[in-house]
């Protein structure tokens, strides 16, 4: 029998989802993830993880996205109703986002059909929160929480003889000798493959212990109050081209007054930690297969990043996407 070499860069949501199906699909493969941050240091763990794709989130057609976005719902859905559900961090939570502003602001045309419930709510809803609302929806989805997700993901894939080496990959010519090698590498692709369209979405938010919240809420302005499995993540911001990974204060104290006029019960909250974390946008997500030639090789890659503030949320349908494309970029493979 002989071995297929796959190497996946980057252990985030994406990178750890996309290796743990290819395990799946090509069962004899050696599979290895590279990456620089593991854990806790990935942009994956700062986010709350809601399944909520933005009307913005882009695939390379409308049907694609759309269909990226059916897969994932599945396949957190299936993990949740699972024994595995709880262990892995996925869990179903309802909640409600209101404007003042747009009407169009609570509609999401990526969700309504997906989600068992996505309806306006009522004149009495609301007033559930302090302001003006005119504008509200109501809607059940999963949410996926990182710190749990990915280790339990990571040790499936181990389990599976699966390995992570640890280290920065500065050009593609140093990662080695692989058959395939899969690009999950988020902001780093920026440099890593002078993706000059992959940009930050600087992002800050704040970890909270407030129990008592079961449902969660989004304002205007990038308001939100985020309930997870165990702290409740309070937001938020958008800072297009920002780099800087330290906590603000100013951002930390909009925030805070943001979040307590929407939930004046928050006043009361422990404050656990201050998290920022960039975003990988791009305009497009990229799932694409491209042969690279270098000097001594030619370098089989299939790419996934640039999923921006929804990669929690897209990360399976992307993946299983990716898992396709790795598969035809290998056919005539004669190790296939
Ligand atoms: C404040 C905030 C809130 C968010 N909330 C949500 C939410 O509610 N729902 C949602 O779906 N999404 C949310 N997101 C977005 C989500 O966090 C990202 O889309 C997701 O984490 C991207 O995952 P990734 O695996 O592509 O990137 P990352 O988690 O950043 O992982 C990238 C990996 O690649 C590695 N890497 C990069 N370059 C190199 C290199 N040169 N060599 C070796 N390794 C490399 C890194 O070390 C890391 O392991 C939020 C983001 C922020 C900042
Ligand atoms: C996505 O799911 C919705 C709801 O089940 C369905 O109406 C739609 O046709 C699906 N679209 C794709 C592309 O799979
Ligand atoms: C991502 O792909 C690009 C090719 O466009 C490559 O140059 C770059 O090294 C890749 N980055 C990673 C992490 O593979």
């Amino acid at each position: 029998m002989t071995d297929l070499n796959i190497a996946v860069l980057g252990a985030g949501v994406v990178g750890v989802t996309t290796a743990v199906e290819l395990q799946k699909r090509f069962r004899h493969a050696k599979i290895e993830i590279l990456a620089e941050h593991v854990y806790e240091d990935t942009t994956s763990y700062v986010a709350a993880g809601v399944f909520r794709p933005g009307t913005s989130f882009c695939g390379p057609t409308q049907e694609i996205t759309q269909k990226w976005i059916n897969d994932s719902y599945t396949y957190w859905d299936e993990i949740r109703r699972s024994p595995e559900g709880a262990r892995a961090g996925v869990t179903e939570l309802s909640g409600y986002i209101f404007s003042s502003q747009h009407s169009q602001a609570v509609r999401n045309r990526y969700i309504e059909k997906l989600c068992p419930v996505y309806r306006a709510a009522t004149e009495k809803e609301l007033k559930l929160c302090p302001g003006n609302w005119k504008y509200g929806s109501f809607f059940t989805t999963v949410l996926t929480q990182s710190s749990y997700y990915i280790p339990w993901a990571i040790n499936k894939f181990k389990s599976n003889n699966g390995k992570i080496i640890q280290k920065k990959i500065e050009s593609l010519q140093e990662v080695g000798s692989y058959d395939v090698v899969v690009n999950c590498t988020g902001l780093g692709s920026r440099f890593l493959c002078n993706d000059y369209q992959v940009v930050p979405i600087r992002g800050q938010v704040i970890k909270v212990k407030a129990p008592w919240i079961k449902t969660f809420f989004y304002g205007d302005l990038d308001t939100y109050v985020l309930p997870g499995i165990d702290l409740v993540t309070l937001g938020g911001c958008r800072q297009y081209e920002s780099w800087d990974l330290s906590v603000n204060k100013y951002d930390s104290l909009k925030i805070k007054d943001q979040c307590e006029a929407l939930v004046p019960s928050l006043k009361g909250a422990e404050v656990i930690s201050h998290k920022v974390g960039l975003r990988p946008h791009r305009g497009i997500v990229r799932v694409e297969k491209e042969i690279l030639n270098t000097d001594s090789k030619k370098i089989k890659i299939v790419h996934n990043y640039g999923h921006g503030g929804y990669g929690v949320t897209t990360a399976p349908g992307t993946s299983l996407y990716a898992c396709e494309l790795v598969q035809e970029i290998l056919s005539g493979n004669s190790k296939l």
